[in-house]
């Protein structure tokens, strides 16, 4: 059996300039574009210190990041894109760290939340973003609110997200109606986990990125992940951009889906 093109990093130079490539053209006729990709950014305090920067810069320069490579996602119509942002190990981390990030989350609903609703961007979490702080919870529900009708993109953001802890919670309420009496057990298949997930409303996972060089999936979409193509680039977050975005997409064109099938 052959892995194909686990380690692909196609350079700025193979992707081309800016704006120079076609991703629904690369793959060779057809659509090819992933409809959602999700992406482990990984690397902002490496980023940080090796410009002997604090950690927090690393995590508002990826921030900033995020922010282009959304926009770069809906350009190329990709109809989904899930952000790794807080993972539920993430809270192992010092608490100083933890309140950059909660403080980050604020700034940017709040400094963001007008153009992303001008864009058309749909908001929505996974994860359980209830054991934040309260002010932020109310302000996630509040954005997810507001452009809930948006059609253009879906930012999809893991929010104390746990992929374990996401099948756990599914597995609790099957069984819960299970036990009401509203679902025959013998009945539960692949379709009624995938529509107890949170990803549920979700186009199939296409594509999953991890920067920064590590190469595992750090208890991510584990369910989602049977048959997206996985891609990993050694840029740090901080520095992946529409470009690098490009690269990915491009990358994704060429591979091979088969499904199990010849
Ligand atoms: C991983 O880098 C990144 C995170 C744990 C957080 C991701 C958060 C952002 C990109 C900022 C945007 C998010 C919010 C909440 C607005 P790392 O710290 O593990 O980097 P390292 O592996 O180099 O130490």
């Amino acid at each position: 059996m052959t892995v194909r093109g686990l380690q692909e990093q196609p350079r700025a130079a193979e992707a081309g300039a800016e704006g120079a490539v076609d991703p629904r053209s690369a793959g060779g006729g057809g659509s090819n574009i992933p409809r959602h990709v999700a992406i482990i950014m990984d690397g902002n305090g490496r980023w940080a210190s090796a410009r002997g920067l604090p950690r927090a810069a690393g995590h508002r320069q990826g921030a900033e990041a995020a922010r282009k490579v959304l926009r770069a996602a809906g350009e190329a119509g990709v109809e989904c894109l899930t952000l790794y942002a807080f993972s539920s190990e993430n809270w192992r981390r010092p608490k100083t760290e933890i309140a950059d990030l909660m403080g980050l989350l604020r700034y940017y609903i709040k400094a963001e939340l007008d153009s992303l609703h001008r864009e058309g961007v749909r908001l929505k979490i996974i994860g359980d973003h209830k054991a934040f702080p309260a002010d932020i919870a109310r302000m996630i529900e509040q954005a997810v609110e507001r452009t809930a009708g948006n059609s253009r993109i879906t930012l999809a953001m893991a929010l104390n997200y746990g992929a374990r802890a996401e099948l756990a919670k599914a597995v609790r309420g099957l069984a819960g109606r299970v036990s009401a009496g509203t679902l025959d057990p013998e009945a539960i298949g692949e379709a009624e986990i995938e529509g107890a997930l949170d990803t549920a409303d979700l186009p199939p996972l296409d594509l999953l990125i991890r920067t920064s060089g590590e190469q595992r999936l750090s208890n991510f979409l584990l369910w989602q992940a049977a048959y997206a193509e996985l891609y990993f680039t050694d840029i740090l977050w901080p520095d992946f951009d529409g470009e690098a975005l490009r690269g990915a997409l491009a990358a994704f064109a060429g591979r091979d889906r088969r499904y199990g099938g010849l």
